[in-house]
């Protein structure tokens, strides 16, 4: 599936501006890391694009959240392999990460909103300005931004990425797409 197919499929289905920002993060920090890892761009950005495409209908139901996506991506006839990766990234299904692409939108979905919090708590709410140090030395409080996974976001040395230049990919690829994410 095409860019712009996938973008009007989300926008029929996910309604929540918030959402939409961490998909659209989501799908550029996929980007970043398919480049670096010589992987299908176009590919780990749909898949980044689409993760959390059911989450109006799952949101109060962890259990269903990621399946229900994945059969509508089936349905909708997205390759098996971005299906497979949006079903296993909510890990509470406890299926197996296989591929690379896999493994990528597992780490990439935490990242996204450790990186948000960290330009909201600048005066100037802006990405521009986050610097790899603070990001450094927030990552070892447990108290900022809780709710992102520091477990999960380490997965990237699955693929075979220190921590920091995970982080580097990550927060240059959300930089690129700062206005569109309002930061
Ligand atoms: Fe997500």
């Amino acid at each position: 599936m095409q860019r712009e197919e996938a973008w009007l499929l989300l926008r029929e289905n996910l309604h929540n501006e918030n959402l939409i920002n961490h998909s659209l993060a989501v799908e550029t920090i996929m980007r970043g890391l398919a480049e670096r890892l010589q992987e299908d761009v176009d590919k780990f950005g749909v898949a980044g694009l689409l993760h959390d495409i059911d989450y109006d209908q799952t949101g109060d139901d962890p259990q269903r959240h990621s399946l229900v996506a994945a059969e509508l991506l089936t349905e909708k006839g997205l390759e098996s392999d971005i299906v497979y990766a949006v079903k296993v990234h909510n890990e509470i299904h406890g299926l197996e990460r296989k591929s690379i692409l896999d493994r990528a939108l597992y780490a990439a979905d935490p990242v996204s909103g450790f990186i948000t919090a960290a330009a909201l708590i600048r005066p100037d709410k802006k990405l521009a300005e986050v610097q790899m140090k603070s990001l450094k030395k927030r990552f070892k409080e447990t108290a900022f931004a809780r709710g992102a996974s520091r477990e999960q976001m380490d997965n990237c040395s699955e693929l075979g990425l220190e921590r920091e230049e995970f982080l580097q990919i990550a927060l240059a690829s959300m930089q690129k797409i700062a206005d569109q994410l309002g930061l």
